[in-house]
């Protein structure tokens, strides 16, 4: 904690399929409630990535509906940081589903962009656990995935 008494953080944002087209507002939303995006990319999951990267929730009677869903389509994947990044990503999430969300956080990104329990717009790490993994997992650091990694000396 900083002497204001914060944490700096680092959160994995997925923007769902059904959400894609709604990137301008979803990223809007996350400077307004004063995070950054420090990474991004778009990209279409495989069944076994969907699978690998909800690896928590298999045993789900949800599960294939889940995976069905996510690989539908394009997501956006981000790294979001600032201050308690990973409750404030969630709280503008909102509840897991959309048609809760529009009674309870009518505001919230589900409450505005998805439609239902499968169909909710975007995910966001369950704790600072879960983001470290889930970062490692969209942007891994191992040396020699692009131009944000720098090769070490001993390498050349
Ligand atoms: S649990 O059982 O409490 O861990 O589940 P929950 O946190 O509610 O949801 C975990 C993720 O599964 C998604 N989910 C579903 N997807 C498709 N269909 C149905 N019926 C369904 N129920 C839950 C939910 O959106 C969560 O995904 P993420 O991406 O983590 O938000």
């Amino acid at each position: 904690a900083n002497k204001l008494g914060s944490k700096k953080e680092r959160t994995l944002a997925m923007i769902k399929p059904d959400a894609v087209t709604k990137v301008g507002d979803i990223i809007q939303m996350i400077y307004d409630a004063g995070l950054i995006v420090t990474k991004a990319k778009m990209t279409k999951l495989t069944w076994k990535q969907a699978a690998d990267f909800y690896m928590e929730h298999q045993s789900k009677s949800f599960f294939n509906n889940l995976m069905q869903f996510v690989t539908s389509g394009p997501v956006i994947v981000m790294e979001l940081m600032g201050d308690e990044a990973v409750s404030v990503w969630r709280r503008v999430l909102g509840p897991t589903d959309s048609s809760v969300a529009r009674k309870d956080a009518p505001n919230s990104l589900r409450a505005q962009f998805g439609t239902d329990g499968t169909k909710n717009a975007g995910h966001g790490s369950d704790s600072l656990a879960s983001a470290a993994r889930e970062l490692e997992f969209f942007f891994p650091s191992t040396a020699g995935h692009g131009p944000s990694n720098t090769a070490k000396y001993s390498d050349c």
